[in-house]
């Protein structure tokens, strides 16, 4: 429970209780080796609030669904994003996922239109249509029994669904020079977010040249796309031409080109490896539950036959959005939230000293015994409205939640249902045998070797 600040009473208990004399480096160490394995310990062994002393600041695991809720909602002016952020700064830019205060309300306000739930129901046939080309080339694997790295194969598709909805193109011939430029730029956004200190990007190093090369590729390309909306009168259904038209009619730019790139980088990057990986372990988990899988096919059966979706089938696909759901459940794609405390606050009678960082860990929550039954199996019907009835809203926050939720998550909903629906249309996935297959938390939650599977 929480209890609402008040400065003239006196804290109940200063500390909350954590791992003991262990010095911060040999916790980072333990963190970083499995930091799954490793947060779930923290919270089964020390309860809601884990303290642990990291340096000048200590750092707080939150695992109750209130204390998620006061810091995402009731309190979150209180809190804003954490330094982890803005270690990729310099390679993300000041997107909107980063910044903080009034930046930040003024770059949610100004894209905010373009993500109203309509908006994206013409992208359904860009969503289609993509998938569509990947289950066609599919069928060659399918005829000559061909294993598939299905989590490499929906990076792939995931990642022309954006450039297609944010840009209006694949690049053609460019697609696989901005693939490879991003790819450049993710794998320095992660190294960055595990190194304890990285050497500043103007450095001459290898790997700065990379980046640097990386980001003028992609740079490039973003300002060429929206000079030539400008020129055409952005007119177009893409979420560029949405917000350039936006930009044009608020007369003098609302909003600059460079800060556009840098929330068009955000969108990209924190748009499709997610999606990408909620559909992943989907199949993961249907490959090892049979019944889970014929009543997927069964659905899409039913209400699709052997045509493609529409964004009206979507309330009729509802198993197909539970199995989603469920799946986002036991591997969420963003595995860790953290913000930082701007003043002095007090959960569940315990300090948050101001400076403080506060971590919450859906990967943590979404497995708690306390919230799920039977937590570690999959099980979508527990998304179906009778069973949902009652839990709490954050035992639940793949998308976050408060102001600061997720701007994409129905864009998110819509492409997983409909890929994990149009594959169960025309496909049966088997795992290959002897694969071990594990989560690797990175700046997203994903298979550590990929993930083998061939298609019947
Ligand atoms: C399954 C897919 C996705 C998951 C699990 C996911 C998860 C999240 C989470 C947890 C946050 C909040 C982070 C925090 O509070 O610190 C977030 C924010 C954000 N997401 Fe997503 N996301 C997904 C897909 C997308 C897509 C498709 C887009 C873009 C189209 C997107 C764009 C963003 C942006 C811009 C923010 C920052 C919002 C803000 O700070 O106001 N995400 N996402």
């Amino acid at each position: 429970m929480t209890i609402a600040l008040d400065p003239t009473r006196e804290f109940v208990r200063t500390k909350a209780p954590g791992p003991k004399m262990v010095p911060v480096l040999g916790l980072i160490r333990a963190a970083r080796r499995d930091p799954l394995e490793f947060f779930s310990r923290m919270a089964r062994e020390h309860g809601p609030v884990v303290r642990f002393e990291a340096g000048l600041h200590p750092l707080h695991l939150l695992n109750s669904a209130d204390h998620i809720a006061h810091v995402l909602v009731q309190n979150h002016k209180n809190y804003v994003k954490s330094a982890y952020y803005q270690k990729v700064r310099p390679i993300f830019g000041a997107g909107m996922f980063v910044v903080n205060g009034e930046t930040w309300k003024r770059k949610r306000e100004f894209a905010q239109p373009a993500f109203k739930r309509h908006k994206f129901d013409s992208l359904a046939d860009v969503m289609t249509d993509c998938t569509a080309d990947m289950l066609d080339r599919w069928e060659g694997a399918r005829n000559t029994g061909t294993p598939l790295d299905v989590a490499a194969e929906m990076m792939q598709l995931s990642l022309r669904i954006v450039f297609r909805a944010f840009f209006g193109t694949d690049f053609q011939g460019r697609m696989t020079h901005m693939t490879e430029a991003l790819t450049v730029i993710m794998e320095e956004g992660e190294r960055r977010i595990w190194a304890l200190a990285s050497a500043p990007t103007w450095l001459p190093t290898a790997r700065n040249r990379r980046l640097r090369e990386a980001l003028r590729t992609f740079d490039e390309c973003v300002y060429e796309l929206i000079e030539l909306r400008r020129r055409e009168g952005a007119t177009g259904e893409d979420l560029l031409s949405l917000l350039v038209a936006q930009n044009m009619e608020a007369g003098e730019a609302a909003i600059s080109d460079g800060e556009l790139r840098d929330d068009l980088m955000t969108l990209i990057i924190a748009g499709h490896e997610t999606t990408a990986m909620a559909v992943s372990w989907s199949w993961y988990l249907l490959s090892r539950n049979g019944f889970a899988a014929g009543a997927l096919r069964e659905e899409a059966q039913r209400v699709l036959g052997d045509r493609p979706p529409t964004a009206e089938d979507l309330r009729e696909l509802v198993y197909a959005k539970q199995v989603v759901q469920e799946s986002m459940r036991l591997y969420p794609p963003f595995w860790t939230i953290s913000r930082m405390a701007v003043e002095e606050d007090e959960i569940d009678g315990y300090r948050m000293p101001a400076k403080s960082t506060v971590m919450l860990c859906p990967y943590v929550t979404h497995r708690d015994p306390n919230l799920w039954d039977n937590p570690e199996a999959f099980d979508p019907d527990r998304f179906s409205p009778a069973r949902s009835a009652g839990r709490p809203r954050f035992a639940f926050f793949p998308f976050g939640g408060g102001p600061r939720i997720c701007i994409g998550a129905n864009f998110a909903m819509m492409e997983a249902t409909f890929v994990v629906a149009m594959a169960a249309q025309r496909f049966r996935m088997r795992l290959v045998p002897g694969q071990d297959v594990a989560p690797q938390p990175m700046i997203s939650l994903r298979p550590r070797s990929g993930l083998l599977m061939t298609l019947h």
